[in-house]
């Protein structure tokens, strides 16, 4: 079976692809290298020793999808190409639509011209809003966002129900993540992003490196136990293997499912934190200082639907997380 994976250089996307590849599944990267670097592919093939084909290519480029599809047989697609940072889709609302609608419904147009008909789409748990109640459980009726990034991962679980409606005989899987930490045991694949991070485990790494001066953690005083945010942090590695289930599972089911992917566990900043300092054996300078615009004050997922559907839980620790997360910021670092 070959497994067509946008954004397969990216953080998600590369640590799936080594887990398709080590399954035996036939891979076809297409990523245009917006936010990832073209060495993931060489390290890919350093970890499997299977290289999977690369195109550099965007995906709202129709033509250069059906030079894809005419090249390989394709039997499913695994969509994580988008733009991914909330702050800036706010302040870049028609880049982030424009970029992540058009390639959804560009590849599904495509998929359509060549009788594809199995879609796993890396959506998030942004879209359970501001408003619902946690843990977060896959039929809540309210599916909305509080920031354009969020609104576009919104949009495309309601165009891909919608044309599960017009087309019964396919199948999409709506893949809500919670917040993947961590990196591929060789040390070779993590979160490395451009510029300064702006999510957490990223600016750890970078503070632990000695490449950032201090951690600020933002806001101390919010209704939970320690006074900073939860949240449901999930090893890459586990998240990874959550796509390999889900793309078993839609080779023989139509129709649509949204599945959260997460542990069910909520954990603090300055639990993780801590965590991260004793897996790791070192002190992390930290501030706490403001709230963040737009972060809630605590989330996790009821993880039951993935055991019962695709046989899926986590099993790393957060300290798992912490220890490898590290070892890649190390090896980036070069200490
Ligand atoms: N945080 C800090 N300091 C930092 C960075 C983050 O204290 O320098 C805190 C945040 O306030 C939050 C927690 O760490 O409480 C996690 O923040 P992240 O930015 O790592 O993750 P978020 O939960 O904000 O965002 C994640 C995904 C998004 C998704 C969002 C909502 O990265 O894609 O969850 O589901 F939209």
């Amino acid at each position: 079976m070959n497994v067509l994976v946008t954004g397969g250089a990216g953080y998600i996307g590369s640590h799936t692809v080594v887990e398709l590849l080590n399954a035996g599944y036939g891979v076809v990267v297409v990523d245009d290298l917006s936010n990832a670097k073209a060495d993931v592919i060489d390290r890919i093939e350093t970890i499997t020793g299977k290289r999977p084909a690369f195109y550099e290519m965007d995906c709202k480029d129709k033509d250069g999808l059906r030079k894809v599809f005419s090249e390989h047989k394709i039997d499913a697609i695994i969509h994580f190409a988008a733009f991914k940072a909330v702050g800036e889709s706010v302040r870049k609302p028609l880049e982030y639509y424009r970029n992540n609608l058009d390639s959804a419904m560009t590849m599904l147009e495509v998929m359509e011209e060549f009788g594809c008909k199995k879609f796993v789409f890396s959506s998030s748990a942004t879209v359970y809003g501001p408003n619902n109640p946690h843990p977060y459980k896959e039929d809540m009726k309210a599916i909305e966002s509080s920031s354009p990034y969020g609104w576009t991962k919104v949009m495309i679980e309601r165009i891909l129900t919608d044309y599960v409606t017009a087309h019964p005989d396919f199948c999409a899987v709506l893949l809500r993540y919670f917040n993947p930490i961590g990196s591929h045991d060789s040390g070779l694949l993590g979160d490395d992003p451009n510029g300064i991070p702006n999510n957490l485990m990223p600016y750890i790494a970078r503070v632990a490196a000695g490449q950032l001066e201090k951690l600020t953690i933002f806001g101390g005083d919010y209704p939970t136990p320690d006074g900073t945010c939860q949240r449901d942090y999930l090893h890459v590695v586990d998240l990874a293997v959550g796509h390999l289930r889900a793309l078993e599972y839609a080779k023989d089911h139509e129709g649509v499912e949204a599945v959260n992917l997460g542990t069910g566990n909520g954990v603090s900043v300055l639990e993780l934190v801590h965590a991260f300092e004793k897996a790791n054996n070192m002190k992390l300078p930290y501030v706490i200082g403001p709230r963040r615009d737009g972060d809630l004050p605590a989330f996790w997922a009821d993880a039951e639907k993935a055991k019962k559907l695709f046989g899926w839980e986590a099993t790393h620790t957060v300290e798992d997380m912490c220890r490898s997360a590290w070892e890649f910021a190390k090896k980036s670092a070069g200490k």
